[in-house]
């Protein structure tokens, strides 16, 4: 580490300059010769059965494309995990906003009328709007199961310890929906000839996913349907599932009408019909010793994953892995379960799982510190995660991790233990306002989970230009998180050439090969190796060549892999995914190496609580984490802001309302999130640990700052009202609510 010359650098973005200067094109500045625009008409009950659709007076029907779910070629599904999300209703709608109809028409201002004019008429069906409900819900009287999926993960015997513990504390977390609100909204063009298949835009995540869906739904030939992502605007995991969505409706009527259809959702549309982060509810309970020692816990998590599975299942597969936090159990049990109810299908949002289960165990932690009377960094320090020690499924640490020197960092940076104390005695006669200070220990494991980056089976490439150039080819995108950037910079360190000498191939499936979908904290650290082998070996084959010597010049090397490509017609390297050694994962068991490296971190929120408006403000936050080798350090760093931001929005401002299964606040107006004037300054620290296996020693980075400021920040409030708050959002209705009510005795067991 550090003799690199452009890894471990704040290299500028690869796309920035572009974007600053309003060059770069997003999916609604391009347009087609003869182009329609496209328009959905949705279901506004939760469930029903259609009984009719009636075209109402005063539009040019004769001059609109319709299609209907009769139109879809192949499968009417968006192909996820499982098969049971429809790309437009048939006969019956589960929840609001569903897709019924879809219109295309050359003027874009004619649609919005249009689609008020379609009155579906519909025989409405009882809905089910929470976990509870769908708990208690027959499936002898629904005719259908509700649960999506389900885990047990088991460690040592759980049962056993009840009667060896000195407390058993118990709980409950609940954490609510979330909107990605990324800047720009979904929307994707589609174009379609029987000659060239056909091909959409968008602004999406994975190419491949939104490949493998089209082929699905329109029952063409793979190498028929292209797709391409163009300038994407924010995704935040928002753009993992609903892209298929959206690209199988422009290709229904693009099919259909033959010609180019755009279809981009204005905000209201995107808020309303898009998927969202899923809803917990999580169980604690938990056996410790007088001093401190975490003898197991029984952790039962709850989802709501709304009406179709999409991604439920591997979002509930990261709830579960991540449920006891970065700590050493003895003996745990976690039972997980996904629920089916009627809203919008809840899909990927950044952490994916892991802040609903993290924002448990770390107000958990809080509560066991509190009954026992010992300091909440002193308990978590008694029962860290060591080298040597196993995990919840069994994973033995063999990275080099000290959590209690992370923990002493962050608190140390955020003056903790002087604030703790001083808070605590000027809020004693504070009339106002008060002061507290809290924070939260936490862990995400980066890449797929278990055997599932060998199931992607991910192929990386590299080429060079006819001018030269050295090309990255790779279907991770980029959508501000710097895909682009940090993977150039990779491949031109490995290749010992200028940043500038190596450039992106195109998002595009008929030119990259798969890499996988651009999620789970894993470009960097998975794909990024992938590119530093593919540059190796282009690297290896200009050397054998002796078009090239060792410690060439980026000049020489241009010449020479022009000469190459001149003679043999292309110079191309290929690098296929192998998994570290020793990572096996079992998965009936849930048992094994979950994730080949995790990362660590440990964040610290101040806060200020009024006490006539009940408002919370963050006045300092400190985010110290260990992320392996850091690529690039204002990106990182950025990355984590822009997390700990989200984490805050998430904690105590935005709330959706929903008005029997659809979202009620779905503008900017009302669905608030933080502005720059609510966000205190993030203080970001790193800890490198080179990871063995990961690009230039890189673990995963994207996730990991969603996880930490929800529970730090309650973990504060607590401190500062002396009060437990054990749900988000923490909004000041909810804090004086429950601050005018008696403290409710907590449920400890003294035996
Ligand atoms: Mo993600 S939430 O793994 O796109």
């Amino acid at each position: 580490m550090g003799q690199e010359k452009i890894v471990g650098k704040p290299m500028l973005r690869k796309e920035g300059v572009a974007k600053v200067c309003g060059r770069a094109r997003y999916i609604d500045d391009m347009t087609m010769p003869g182009m329609l625009h496209g328009a959905t008409v949705r279901s506004s009950i939760a469930r029903g059965k259609i009984l009719g659709v009636e075209f109402g007076a005063g539009i040019p029907w004769d001059e609109f494309v319709i299609v209907t779910a009769t139109d879809i070629p192949g499968a009417n599904e968006i192909a996820m995990i499982n098969h049971d999300w429809p790309c437009l209703a048939g006969e019956v709608v589960n929840h609001a906003e569903e897709a019924i109809l879809l219109l295309a028409h050359p003027d874009r201002h004619l649609l919005p009328k249009a689609v008020a004019a379609v009155h579906v008429s519909c025989e409405e069906w009882p809905a089910v709007f929470s976990i509870e409900e769908s708990e208690r819900r027959d499936p002898v009287v629904w005719g259908e199961d509700n649960v999506f999926k389900s885990f047990l993960m088991e460690k040592g015997d759980v049962d056993a310890v009840w009667t060896l513990a000195d407390r058993v504390v118990e709980g409950e977390y609940t954490t609510g929906a979330q909107e990605h609100l990324y800047i720009e909204n979904n929307g994707a063009i589609a174009v379609y000839s029987a000659e060239d298949g056909l091909t959409v835009w968008g602004s999406l995540q994975c190419p491949f996913y939104v490949h493998k869906s089209l082929v699905k739904m329109t029952g063409l030939a793979e190498e028929k349907v292209r797709i391409v992502q163009v300038e994407t605007g924010g995704a935040f995991g928002g753009k993992e599932d609903y892209p298929s969505m959206i690209g199988a409706h422009a290709a229904l009527l693009a099919m259909k009408s033959g010609k180019p259809v755009k279809i981009v959702y204005d905000r209201a549309e995107d808020m309303a019909a898009t998927t969202k982060r899923h809803p917990s509810r999580v169980r604690h309970r938990t056996a410790v010793t007088r001093d401190g020692k975490l003898l197991g816990a029984e952790i039962e998590i709850a989802l709501d994953g709304g009406a179709y599975s999409t991604l439920s299942s591997t979002v509930l597969s990261r709830a579960t892995i991540h449920a006891g936090g970065p700590y050493y159990w003895p003996n745990i049990r976690v039972r997980s379960k996904a629920f089916a109810t009627n809203y919008p299908p809840y899909g990927a949002f950044r952490g994916f799982g892991a802040p609903q289960s993290l924002f448990a165990i770390e107000r958990h932690m809080d509560h066991i510190a509190e009954e026992l009377g010992i300091a909440p960094d002193e308990l978590r320090r008694r029962n860290f995660l060591k080298p040597g020690l196993e995990t919840a499924t069994g994973q033995e640490i063999r990275e080099e991790i000290d959590l209690d020197h992370l923990m002493g960092r962050a608190l140390a940076e955020a003056d903790y233990h002087h604030k703790r104390e001083r808070f605590a005695r000027e809020n004693a006669g504070a009339e106002s306002k008060k002061k507290g200070i809290g924070f939260a220990a936490f862990l995400h494991g980066s890449g797929f989970t278990g055997s599932g980056e060998k199931y992607l089976n991910s192929l990386a490439a590299m080429d060079v230009t006819s001018e030269g150039k050295a090309r990255v080819l790779v279907s991770s995108t980029e959508f501000g998180q710097g895909t682009n950037t940090i993977l150039c910079q990779i491949a031109a360190e490995t290749l010992g050439i200028d940043f500038d000498a190596v450039e992106m191939g195109p998002p595009d499936t008929s030119v990259v090969p798969n890499t996988g979908p651009t999620v789970a904290s894993r470009t960097s650290m998975v794909v990024g190796k992938l590119v530093h082998s593919a540059a190796v070996g282009l690297k290896k084959t200009l050397l054998a060549s002796s078009l090239l010597g060792e410690g060439c010049s980026t000049e020489e090397f241009v010449m020479a892999a022009r000469t190459y490509v001149a003679q043999h017609g292309a110079l191309r390297s290929e690098s296929r995914y192998e998994a570290p050694p020793g990572v096996h994962w079992d998965d009936q068991l849930y048992r094994g190496e979950a994730y080949a490296a995790y990362a660590w971190a440990v964040y610290v929120a101040e806060v200020t609580v009024d006490q006539t408006t009940w408002g919370v403000t963050v006045d300092d936050f400190v985010a110290v984490q260990e992320v392996g080798r850091v690529l690039n350090p204002m990106l990182a760093t950025g990355q984590i802001e822009g997390g700990v931001a989200q984490g805050i929005g998430w904690a105590l401002y935005e709330k959706v309302m929903w008005n029997r299964g659809r979202m009620g606040n779905n503008q900017m107006t009302n669905y608030i999130i933080p502005t720059s004037q609510d966000i205190p300054p993030i203080r970001v620290f790193f800890e490198e640990r080179p990871f063995g296996h990961g690009a230039y020693g890189a673990k995963g980075i994207g996730e990991l700052p969603m996880d930490g400021p929800a529970p730090a920040i309650l973990n504060a409030i607590a401190h500062a009202t002396g009060r437990q708050f054990d749900s988000v959002p923490l909004l000041p209705e909810d804090i004086f609510r429950q601050m005018a009510v008696r403290e409710p005795e907590r449920e400890v067991v003294t035996l």
